[in-house]
């Protein structure tokens, strides 16, 4: 495993999404992936699978220190109260003392950002959270977030994959020494019937995910894929064996768009 260093925090470079999977296919799915030899798994209130993701942490029995394990805090719960409140909550559904890494899940412009952002690095001051950080923030709001936040934000949590460029994120976050996590990776299954990234991963005995994955992990973003297939788990992880070419990373940057998001964005906040 590869680990992505950030403002303090060691993040492994792969871990596993677990956004709608539900119930006991959650927790089985969290304890085979650390069975693998995956060591962080991605959660969030929204998921409202925290409690499952705690079983599958707990059937699985790598020790507590081993693991990174992210949780986010839903829009609405971003009043300083209730980010406090919610996060308890989300520690108690997981039955974790801590988590690695606490983010902000979507900007809500409701909220002054001052007071929310206080709120998270309070909640880290309490020692409920290792580290803390954001999600779908832009430019704009990662220049805003990083000059009133009182403690370091470890990261940015996007979209990424080949088909989204996401050139000017990437250059914010490295200005201010934050790692981005690349979500949706494998561009929600898209990727698997690409035929550049097929016949790239031929040459290297690879699937097209699988050089999707390898690409992002050589730009020193994590990926956070979710599948809901245990054979998926081992092929999801199984990418630091190879190398892409500079002229393979290249070809797959070409891909890229300014339109290429997948994500609706229809009930987002209007800030840019
Ligand atoms: N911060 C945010 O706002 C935000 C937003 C979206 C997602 N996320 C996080 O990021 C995680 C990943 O994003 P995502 O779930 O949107 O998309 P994703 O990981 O890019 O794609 C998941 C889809 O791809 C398929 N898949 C996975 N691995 C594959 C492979 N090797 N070959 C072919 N198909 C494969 C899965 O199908 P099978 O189940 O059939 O394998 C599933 O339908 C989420 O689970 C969540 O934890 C965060």
């Amino acid at each position: 495993m590869q680990f992505v260093e950030a403002n303090g925090a060691r993040i492994p470079a792969i871990g596993l999404g677990t956004w709608e999977l539900r119930g006991r296919t959650c927790a089985r799915l969290v304890e085979q992936a650390l069975k693998l030899g995956y060591r962080h798994i991605d959660t969030a209130q929204i998921y409202e699978n925290e409690r499952e993701v705690g079983d599958g942490l707990r059937a699985s029995g790598v020790r507590r220190a081993e693991l990174f394990v992210t949780t986010k805090i839903w829009t609405t719960h971003f009043a300083p109260n209730d980010l406090e409140r919610s996060t308890r909550e989300s520690l108690a559904k997981l039955r974790l003392t801590e988590v690695d890494l606490l983010l902000l899940h979507w900007p809500n412009p409701q909220v002054p950002l001052a007071e929310t952002l206080g709120a998270l690095a309070h909640v880290r001051k309490l020692g409920m959270s290792r580290h803390i950080g954001v999600s779908n923030f832009t430019v704009a709001l990662i220049e805003e977030a990083t000059a009133i936040c009182p403690e370091p934000l470890a990261c940015d949590q996007v979209e990424y994959h080949p088909y989204l460029d996401q050139t000017k994120v990437l250059e914010a976050c490295a200005r201010h020494g934050m790692a981005v996590i690349a979500y949706s990776p494998v561009a929600k299954g898209r990727i698997k019937n690409d035929p550049t990234l097929a016949r790239i991963g031929q040459a290297h005995g690879k699937t097209a995910a699988q050089v999707s994955l390898r690409w992002l992990v050589q730009q020193n973003v994590a990926a956070i894929p979710r599948t809901s297939k245990i054979e998926r788990l081992s092929e999801n992880i199984d990418i630091f064996d190879f190398t892409l070419s500079d002229e393979e990373m290249r070809q797959i940057f070409q891909m890229g768009s300014a339109k290429g998001r997948l994500t609706d964005f229809g009930f987002a906040p209007k800030w840019d």
